[in-house]
């Protein structure tokens, strides 16, 4: 029988994993968490929906005969991390992370580093005009800044209207380093709240900022232990060529 993988997904390299297992002698399964409403086409079999904590992921690897269990969840999704190193020892699987390295400040760059949404709140001086760079569920808690202009641009639009006294809403993907550069001038930003994401797809208004000398409050990632982890798809093939016994190029 073939050997099943499950990947926890929902980034990029999620996406990337799936598509090099496809052509490997492999069951591949991605995991959604079922948030995003137009999901990008993915290569192998696509699940959605959370499973009811560790215990219920537990069950889920037994029932579908799960091999190994890759989570390749985005760096700031808290629960499901934890969920899946918990549910692979329950069910005795082997598990590997796979975690996009965080971007290192480099010369030019003006980055505050701070390690919640609440002290970037705090770090926007008065009569700013910023850049929010993030998910519409991390908006809320700027509401309380009423003397600062917010660009909120995000992928898909807000269920219920920003609590923004003064706003603008983009809904647009991020681009290239000279449309940032250009989107930051035209909008006269001031300062990019974000978080430290990795990887390239947005790293390009960080490269606009370092040219255009704006600061960035960067949200550094959350603290989290991981017994085998790994930055790039390469290795989490190796390690799963050597679980499976299979043999790759
Ligand atoms: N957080 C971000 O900024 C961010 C950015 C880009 C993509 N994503 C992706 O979006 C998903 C949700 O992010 P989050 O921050 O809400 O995560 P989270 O706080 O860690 O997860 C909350 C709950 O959602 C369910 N869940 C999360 N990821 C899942 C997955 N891949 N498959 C099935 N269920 C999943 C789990 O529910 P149960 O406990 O019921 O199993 C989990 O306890 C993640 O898969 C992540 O990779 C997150």
């Amino acid at each position: 029988m073939r050997p099943t993988i499950l990947i926890l997904g929902g980034t990029t390299e999620a996406a990337e994993l799936a598509k090099h297992l496809a052509s490997l002698p492999l069951r591949v399964i991605t995991s959604l968490a079922g948030r995003t409403r137009d999901p990008a086409r993915l290569h192998g079999e696509v699940r959605s929906g959370g499973f009811g904590g560790a215990e219920g992921l537990a069950r889920y690897i037994e029932a579908e005969g799960i091999s190994i269990v890759v989570d390749a969840t985005h760096p700031y999704a808290m629960r499901i991390s934890p969920n899946a190193a918990r549910a692979a020892e329950l069910a005795g699987r082997p598990i590997i992370r796979l975690e996009r390295p965080a971007w290192r400040k480099t010369e030019g760059d003006d980055w505050q580093e701070v390690t919640s949404l609440e002290e970037a709140v705090k770090a926007i001086p008065p009569g700013a005009r910023v850049l929010l760079a993030l998910g519409r569920q991390h908006i809320a808690v700027f509401a309380g800044r009423s003397d600062v202009h917010f660009v909120v641009r995000m992928i898909d639009p807000p269920e219920a209207p920003l609590d923004l006294t003064s706003h603008e809403l983009v809904l647009a993907r991020p681009g290239k380093a000279e449309d940032e550069e250009a989107f930051l001038k035209e909008r006269r930003i001031t300062h990019i709240v974000c978080r430290n994401s990795g990887g390239t797809a947005s790293y390009a208004k960080l490269e606009a900022a370092r040219k255009l000398k704006i600061p960035v409050i960067l949200i550094a990632r959350p603290p989290q232990n991981f017994a085998n982890a790994v930055g790039d798809v390469k290795a989490v093939l190796a390690f799963i060529a050597a679980q499976a016994g299979l043999r790759t190029a």
